[in-house]
């Protein structure tokens, strides 16, 4: 997901390559994200001090990716409904980015290539029994005339066919979908909402009277986006809307990168400490966007990323540096969020 301005380099999926060789940096101190890959390592090495309830295959026995897909509207809707729904989630993705990011590529989906921070929050969120709804935004950020209404007929025309008009809706926007749900949130009947590094359109748009519930997440590395925050929580206390906020802090990369394998990963973080990208600690110095990180693999090993893992690797970078990127770490505390605010 990008709004920085800066584009990543396109990333064609390889359809040779196995769906679930899907590649993370993973951060050391989320060691969750270690041990949920790792299925993909040969030599899966432990972690100390997880949690147990924080496996990797925590997720394998509970819920697997099998989303519907849909076109209408002039846009696309991939969706998956688990059984006994007690919500409905809908996703709005970043800019540059679409709906098949949430998906992990199947028969059902080829065209998917779930990203990882993406990918498991839908995976969280369907453990959970939200069933979870996502559209694509048609250009490449969302707009907020006619996209807006056409998204809102959408959603309401889905949860109707569906027969999930009586459970709870939720939402939850990261970046341009943040501002996108802060918008259909004062006019869809949601029972809560959550904007990821986003902090929303509250100064362009009258707040209803029963505006949603809104959680923020976000990375206060982003100072602008930060006081922006800090003010529109005080705008929406003013019409007594429920408002709360979730800081994500940066975070050390480890050497292991599940799904290109234990050598591989180790070799590229050795290259980033070589190059300078991250510091003594491990921590990246500067923005996933604005390291050259490809260039330095081109220049000294141009063998060792594989062009379909550039866009996850640039994920996992941008996460660690917590400036501006979707985040998965958070899943639990949000759907904690949605789920407390369903009466
Ligand atoms: C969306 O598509 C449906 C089915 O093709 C159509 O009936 C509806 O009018 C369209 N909505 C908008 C806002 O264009």
């Amino acid at each position: 997901m990008l709004n920085l301005g800066t584009k990543l380099k396109a990333w064609h999926g390889h359809k040779k390559y196995p769906v679930v060789v899907l590649v993370m940096f993973v951060v050391s101190v989320s060691v969750a994200l270690v041990l949920l890959f790792n299925k993909y390592d040969e030599n899966p090495i432990p972690v100390p001090g997880l949690p147990p309830d924080r496996k990797w295959n925590r997720f394998e026995s509970l819920v697997q990716f099998n989303p519907k897909r849909e076109f209408r509207n002039g846009t696309d809707l991939i969706w998956q409904i688990p059984d006994s729904p007690k919500a409905v989630l809908f996703l709005a993705h970043g800019c540059s980015c679409r709906a098949v990011n949430f998906w992990d590529k199947s028969h059902k989906c080829p065209e998917c290539v779930g990203l990882p921070e993406d990918r498991l929050l839908v995976l969280h969120a369907l453990a959970r029994k939200f069933a979870v709804l996502t559209i694509s935004s048609v250009g490449e950020c969302w707009t907020f005339g006619k996209e807006r209404l056409i998204v809102e007929d959408i959603i309401t025309w889905w949860v109707n066919r569906q027969k999930l008009g009586k459970l709870p809706l939720v939402a939850l926007g990261a970046s341009s979908g943040g501002y996108f749900v802060s918008a259909i949130a004062n006019d869809l009947k949601f029972s809560s909402i959550t904007l990821m590094i986003a902090e929303g359109l509250f100064d362009r748009m009258d707040i209803k009277e029963d505006y949603p519930p809104t959680l923020f997440v976000h990375m206060p590395k982003d100072t602008h986006r930060q006081q922006k925050i800090t003010e529109f929580m005080q705008v929406l206390r003013s019409k007594r809307v429920h408002v709360a906020e979730i800081k994500c802090m940066e975070l050390p990369l480890s050497d292991r990168i599940p799904g290109v394998g234990q050598t591989v990963s180790a070799m590229l973080f050795d290259l980033f400490r070589e190059k300078g990208f991250v510091d003594k600690n491990g921590y990246m110095k500067r923005d996933g966007r604005a390291t050259r990180w490809e260039d330095a693999i081109q220049d000294s090993k141009p063998n060792l990323l594989e062009n379909h893992l550039v866009h996850p690797v640039q994920e996992e970078l941008n996460l660690a540096f917590a400036y501006h990127e979707m985040t998965s770490l958070q899943s639990e505390d949000i759907l904690k969020w949605f789920e407390s605010h369903m009466t």
